[in-house]
């Protein structure tokens, strides 16, 4: 069975040109990039070449770029260092629907003693401005937010919140694991201090991912050790990450430059308006204006999540629910919950997330095999059968 995978918020096919890039790096080229021989030397000079690449699709000065391990890493060093660099301040903010790589950490910093301000968002997942503004004060550390959401692939007014943070000489970083590669991002354009991405969101390999500092941004290593990557994060490098990462930088800059998420919206909303017309009681979740091209988040009102997963699996459709398993029973995702998505819808919410690799021919199989299977796990519902009066 071939799979249709419309998960690729979750991780991205790496990409083949970027196989064939890394590959010789695995096997023939496997120096230590900080050896005095040229047999490990001579690789750091691919590393630049990397680093140029993924500077060049952000719009960011090469050595802007700090090169670690993975999205994770990167939100959780840029929340470090804000904080470090502002020891006497003990006021966090961050919005109610990050990903756990902020979410939690946040939560383990208020134990620590900070003082944290998770900013509310409303019934399309929009942050509230105001509410925000007026949480900054003397006393903030940090302000971090993500680009776009994971799970409903809602943009955030990055460039405005950037300016009345910045203007208030806090320091901002934003999350945008899910929205490089998928829409342009200028770090110039929006003054952002840090940026947080991720390889294998970007058709490259798992284990990669990048750190943007802007240029003269207090910084404190997280990962302390040797003079890899200036002294910003020790450890030897993972090179044929780092250059399989370039390479994908390389096309998703192409892809987004020839407005190659066009091509990905067009599918999205024939998906959604296709599949919202054939299946009652369904909606979006999420401001439909500001979103990412390549998602949709769809509540299936009455029936669980999980299960519509498992009937999509048997014709090899991959995708995610909106909701997650927390101590045995199911539970809908903090992200709509926040959002103030009914249980109803929220438990029946599917996640579908394109890439340029998604084909019409598994758009239209989707469009195919989803009805059928909402009507007959709803035949099964009583929750359906209550609402609907019999
Ligand atoms: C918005 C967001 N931030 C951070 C991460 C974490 O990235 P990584 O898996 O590279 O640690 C993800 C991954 O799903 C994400 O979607």
């Amino acid at each position: 069975m071939n799979v249709i995978y419309l998960d690729n918020n979750a991780t991205t096919k790496v990409a083949p040109e970027v196989v064939d890039a890394m590959l010789p790096y695995l096997s023939e080229y496997y120096g230590n990039p900080s050896s005095m021989h040229s047999f490990g030397g001579n690789l750091a000079a691919k590393i630049e070449q990397a680093r140029q690449s993924v500077a060049a699709l952000i719009g960011a000065a090469p050595d802007e770029i700090v090169f670690n391990s993975c999205g994770t890493e990167s939100d959780g060093t840029a929340i470090r260092a804000a904080i470090e660099s502002n020891p006497d301040k003990k006021h966090i903010i961050t919005s109610r629907v990050e990903h756990p790589a902020i979410k939690n950490l946040y939560e383990t910093l208020s134990k620590k003693g900070y003082r944290v301000t998770f900013v509310p968002v409303d019934n399309q997942g929009r942050l509230d401005l105001d509410y925000l503004y007026d949480k900054l004060s003397d006393d903030t550390a940090v302000v971090s937010l993500m680009w776009a959401n994971n799970e409903t692939g809602v943009i955030f007014p990055i460039e405005e919140v950037s300016r009345e943070v910045k203007a208030r000489g806090i320091v901002f970083h934003t999350d945008a694991v899910q929205a490089v590669g998928k829409i342009p991002i200028d770090v110039n354009a929006t003054g952002v201090d840090m940026l947080s991405l991720s390889g294998h969101k970007v058709h490259a390999p798992k284990g990669v991912g990048v750190l943007y500092i802007r240029k003269g941004t207090k910084f404190f290593p997280y990962m302390i050790g040797g003079h890899q990557e200036k002294g910003r994060r020790g450890g030897t490098e993972n090179v044929s990450s780092i250059i399989a990462l370039g390479k994908a930088a390389d096309l998703a800059k192409q892809h987004v430059d020839v407005n190659g998420y066009e091509a990905i919206k067009k599918m999205r909303d024939r998906l959604e308006s296709t599949l919202l017309a054939g299946v009652t009681n369904s909606m979006i979740n999420g401001d439909r204006e500001n979103r990412l091209p390549n998602t949709t988040s769809i509540a299936f009102e009455y029936v669980e999540g999980e299960a519509i997963l498992l009937m999509m699996n048997e014709h090899g459709i991959c995708a995610s629910s909106g909701s997650a398993c927390t101590s045995g029973s199911l539970e809908p995702s903090h992200v709509l919950r926040a959002m103030g998505v009914p249980f109803t819808a929220a438990h029946g919410s599917i996640r579908f997330s394109l890439s340029r690799y998604t084909t019409e021919d598994e758009i239209d199989m989707v469009i195919e095999k989803m009805p059928p299977i909402i009507e007959r796990l709803r035949e099964l519902s009583p929750f359906w059968k209550q609402a609907m009066g019999h």
